[in-house]
């Protein structure tokens, strides 16, 4: 098999889609998997990240999104809808500008990082600013998706779900089993719930899932997962019964000090709420030796502001060898 396949033909057999549907596809999917020598070594485990971050806009929606609109184009719609902190957005608008669709895009005003915001733009997205939280545009997405008008494209479409659940299959084909964990943050908890499933239907054993959320849910600096009601709690919290997923808490400023590790030490620059699934393992204390998959769900790029407050800026010199040497130090 070619494992550089786009999601739909790598594992159509493993989806809803119908024989025949259109395929509105970006080349998602088949993402790195790369070790992390430098955290490994720190926590005493072996440690590989999936770089989602790795997909056509910058995020892990992009699995999901291209079964949702093909199935959208396949049930004759004009037009998706969604509410999104930035990267559904993105995502959706995308996948609708690649298949001649109008993408509404609900965003909570003020509180969408400039990368998702600019990408959903670039695309021709119909964007508005909600005057109100992420739950409240959802709300009203939602509605909007029942009146019939548009198809949902938020993880409330279980073609998202279906879609999301191939990042599982790619992990344990890689490794050859799956991993003994896997952690990930938890925003509304749909790509949570689309792991167990993966899993769950590859049938060769489930990890022991770590879930990271904010322990400021409402106002956390990780802007992706600022969500007061995540929409997949029940599923959630059915996972930890049966399936041993632990939700896990994680402050602020263990999501920055592990979004910078990950930059600094591994070279992988992520969007903070990426970082709450590494700050989230390491709270779970692993044991050691234990082999490990992080999931970096979104790219650094999409998030400028905080690589502008939590770094220092670049010194600016004449272009003159001698100062430039003395200046670096
Ligand atoms: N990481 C990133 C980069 C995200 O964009 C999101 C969710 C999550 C993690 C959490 O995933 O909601 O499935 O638990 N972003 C949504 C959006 C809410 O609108 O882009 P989850």
């Amino acid at each position: 098999m070619n494992g550089r396949l786009p999601v739909i033909a790598r594992y159509g057999d493993r989806l809803p889609l119908a024989p025949g549907a259109p395929v509105v596809s970006l080349g998602e999917g088949s993402t790195p998997l790369i070790p992390a020598p430098r955290i490994s070594e720190r926590l005493g485990i072996e440690l590989f990240l999936k770089l989602e971050s790795a997909n056509p806009t910058g995020s892990f929606k992009d699995r999901g999104m291209t079964v949702a609109v093909s199935q959208a184009v396949a049930d004759g719609a004009c037009a998706v809808i969604c509410a999104s902190t930035g990267n559904t957005a993105a995502s959706a608008a995308a996948y609708a500008a690649r298949a001649g669709l109008v993408a509404v895009i609900l965003q909570p005003a003020g509180a969408v990082a400039l990368g998702k915001l600019m990408q959903a733009r670039a695309v021709g997205g119909r964007l508005l600013e909600v005057r109100g939280s992420f739950d409240q545009a959802l709300a009203a997405a939602r509605e909007l998706g029942r009146r019939g008008t548009y198809a949902l494209v938020n993880s409330l479409n279980p073609d998202r779900i279906e879609g999301q659940k191939t990042a599982a299959f790619e992990i344990a084909e890689e490794l050859g089993a799956p991993p003994e964990i896997l952690s990930l943050p938890y925003g509304g908890g749909g790509n949570t719930v689309a792991y167990v499933k993966g899993f769950e239907e590859w049938g060769a054993g489930m990890p022991k899932i770590v879930s990271g959320q904010a322990a400021q849910r409402a106002s956390t600096v990780a802007s992706a997962i600022r969500i007061a009601e995540p929409v997949h709690q029940n599923e959630v919290e059915t996972a930890v019964v049966r399936h041993g997923v632990e939700v896990v808490t994680v402050g602020d400023e263990a999501i920055l000090a592990a979004w910078r590790e990950l930059a600094e030490s591994e070279g992988v620059f992520c969007e903070p709420s990426s970082a709450a699934s590494v700050a989230a393992l390491e709270a779970s204390k692993p044991p050691r030796g234990a082999r490990v998959v992080c999931v970096i769900t979104g790219h650094g790029l999409k998030d400028p502001a905080t690589v502008e407050r939590s770094t220092p800026p670049p010194l600016v010199v004449d272009p003159d060898p001698d100062a430039i040497a003395e200046a670096v130090g």
